[in-house]
């Protein structure tokens, strides 16, 4: 064993897993083999899911029973309605959702199993469910009580898109949407996916395992950067960037969206993320957004040789598709249960408790004084 911690666990290989996979030199990222370049734009989020949860890309058959699976998996629970007025009055977003998930679990009919058969069917509940907690929180927030009912004919993408904005989205956007989610599903081990093996790996459910990544993805320094991305970009003058962002790296600021702990070039995610913000821009007719993020990257290049991650472009996307920016996390959350269900299977299916060591550094040798005398 190594007497010396690694700080942030850096370089450490955690778990093996035939999930994901990232080249971090060459900016590669494969989800159970297949580049994320040739899933972009060309695999929907349901196959993504499939794919990730069930071992494979699906024939169109089994893409159809999934599918159903995931539509009669969408209800929401008694507990969960119950208690959504007053959560969505009370908490954040990603607060709600943690709270929410929680209360699905208790709802849930497989709740006291975590056999391979209910494990599959409740990451498929959890996946079909997630968007549509996040369209009901947004609806009571906003005092309208339901969302638009689903239209069966969209996609998870669509759908959402109609539920949080009140609009059918264009096809276009659906699709822009729908490869958003799929480049946000799997990452190896990132911060919230490690938090629900963690939990996962002591027999815990599945439920606990994705709470426990829910208050995980919810920091800025994970899947809360993109909403940190967006409030970066209203702060700062369009004309002002260069100066802004160079204060702010002066300051010795973290600019939010940058950087990776494994990607040392560019995160393949960015590179379709930036395209679709360069299209909505166009099709916007307000290029405002994509340009000073364009003139973001550069400068944070040249001043810190750091390059955008998933996060950055993420964010005027979402905007441009008219996702109030407080929901940005929550549809990292959306895609990301994905990942994070196909890792608890993953782990209950070959467990061993995660239990890892500690450097002491405290004191030692210390004399132990009755109360009255310390
Ligand atoms: N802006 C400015 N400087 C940065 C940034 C940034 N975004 N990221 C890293 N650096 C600098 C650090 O200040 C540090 O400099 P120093 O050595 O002079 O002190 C050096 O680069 C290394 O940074 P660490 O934070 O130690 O790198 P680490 O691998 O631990 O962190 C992380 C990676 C957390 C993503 C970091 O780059 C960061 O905080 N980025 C901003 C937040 C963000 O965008 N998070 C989303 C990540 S993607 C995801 O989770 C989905």
């Amino acid at each position: 064993m190594a007497d010396k911690p690694t700080k942030g666990l850096a370089d450490v290989v955690a778990a093996s897993t035939a999930l994901s996979d990232i080249d971090g030199k060459a900016g590669r990222l494969f989800y159970r083999g297949y580049d994320i370049h040739d899933l972009a734009g060309r695999t929907t989020f349901e196959e993504t899911a499939h794919l990730l949860q069930r071992g494979k890309l699906p024939t169109r058959a089994e893409l159809a029973a999934y599918v159903d699976e995931l539509h009669d998996g969408r209800a929401l629970g008694v507990l969960v309605s119950h208690n959504l007025p007053e959560i969505a009055s009370k908490q954040k977003p990603m607060e709600a959702l943690r709270s929410l998930v929680s209360l699905a679990g208790a709802d849930d009919p497989d709740k006291d199993s975590i056999a391979p058969d209910a494990n599959l069917r409740k990451a498929a509940r959890l996946t079909a469910q997630q968007p549509l907690l996040v369209a009901q929180y947004h609806a009571f927030r906003t005092g309208k009580d339901v969302p638009p009912e689903p239209d069966p004919s969209l996609s998870i993408a669509g759908n959402f898109l109609l539920q949080v904005t009140g609009r059918v989205p264009s096809q276009r956007e659906a699709e822009l949407f729908d490869t958003c989610l799929v480049l946000h599903a799997d990452h190896t081990m990132n911060a919230s996916t490690f938090a629900a093996r963690v939990c996962a790996a002591t027999l815990s459910d599945m439920h606990s395992a994705i709470v426990a990544a829910i208050g995980t993805l919810k920091g800025p320094l994970h899947g809360g950067a993109n909403e940190q991305v967006m409030k970066t970009l209203e702060s700062i003058s369009p004309g002002n960037v260069a100066q802004a962002v160079r204060e702010k790296l002066d300051a010795h600021e973290k600019i939010m969206g940058f950087g990776h702990r494994v990607y040392k070039t560019e995160d393949p995610r960015a590179t379709h993320l930036r395209r679709m913000s360069a299209e909505l821009a166009e099709s916007t007719g307000d290029d405002t957004y994509y340009r000073m993020s364009k003139e973001m990257e550069e400068v944070v290049f040249e001043s810190k040789g750091l390059y955008p991650n998933v996060d950055f472009y993420a964010a005027s996307v979402y905007h441009y598709l008219g996702i109030p920016t407080d929901l940005f996390t929550p549809v990292f959350s959306i895609s990301r249960m994905s990942g994070w269900t196909a890792h608890v299977i993953e782990q209950h299916a070959d467990n061993r408790l995660i239990r890892p060591d500690s450097e002491y550094i405290g004191e030692r040798d210390q004399k132990w004084k009755p109360i009255d005398e310390r």
